[in-house]
């Protein structure tokens, strides 16, 4: 069972480009493309006529066109041309979803158009200044649940073990970092500070760190499928952490 109207991110934005893209989305068939305009369009993957998969067509002017028997559907789902025939049968529909393209994500809605409120989708700029945060990205595929995913992003005690040799480092540091959590409109949020300690590995090679460091974490969790991580580390004794 899924959460239904709520925002996911359903691709990155440069994954999506003049061919048919399928991705399964809550056990759904979805194909995005873009149209004519460069605007993201989702529908379901499965065409009204004898159930093709649209993924397998191509864009093409007026939308996607099945590439079985040609039927063409606007970005709404509408089809809008049915090769050899001057009239369109008014149910010959696909179901659409509401898209917004957003700092390098796409995001969909997959329950009830009607309450796919675009302001419930956070911001995340930092995708937008590309000198300031130089960044990449990349798609992983994961068997099994997402909300195991989720609950190992926002259980960070095992770190010290499952990463004791990279990001980890001593597993009591872990065990004894300060935490506050917070309930948040839209999940939970929770901070770790571990201050005066061993750095991890993986710390040292990336900045130097010759001592000691006060180190933090910042997990944000936001229903029903994001996290949100912020981590960071400055010499023992020299940094500004919140309390
Ligand atoms: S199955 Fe799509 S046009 Fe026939």
């Amino acid at each position: 069972m899924f959460i239904r109207n709520a925002w996911y991110i359903a691709t990155w934005s440069d994954e999506i480009g003049q061919r048919p893209f399928a991705r399964r989305i809550l056990n759904e068939p979805i194909v995005l493309f873009r149209d004519a305009s460069g605007a993201i369009a989702a529908l379901e993957d499965r065409c009204c006529h004898r159930g093709t998969p649209l993924a397998f067509g191509e864009v093409v002017p007026g939308g996607i066109q099945c590439g079985y028997h040609g039927l063409v559907f606007d970005s709404s789902g509408r089809c809008v041309m049915v090769p050899g025939d001057h009239t369109v049968p008014p149910d010959a529909q696909v179901r659409s979803y509401p898209i917004v393209e957003k700092d390098e994500f796409v995001w969909i809605w997959m329950g009830d158009p009607a309450r796919a409120d675009r302001s419930l989708i956070f911001d995340y700029p930092y995708h937008n200044a590309t000198t300031g945060w130089p960044h990449k990205h990349a798609v992983y595929h994961i068997k099994g649940g997402y909300m195991l995913v989720i609950d190992n992003l926002m259980d960070l005690s095992h770190l010290g073990y499952v990463h004791g040799g990279t990001v980890g480092g001593a597993p009591m540091t872990h065990v004894e970092a300060k935490m506050r959590t917070v309930r948040t409109p839209a999940g939970v949020r929770f901070d770790r500070w571990m201050i005066d300690s061993v750095p991890p590995p993986t710390y040292v090679k990336a900045v130097g760190f010759a001592g000691r460091v006060d180190r933090w974490q910042e997990n944000e969790f936001f229903a029903p499928s994001t996290v949100i991580q912020w981590i960071g580390a400055v010499d023992a004794g020299t940094g500004t952490l919140r309390d």
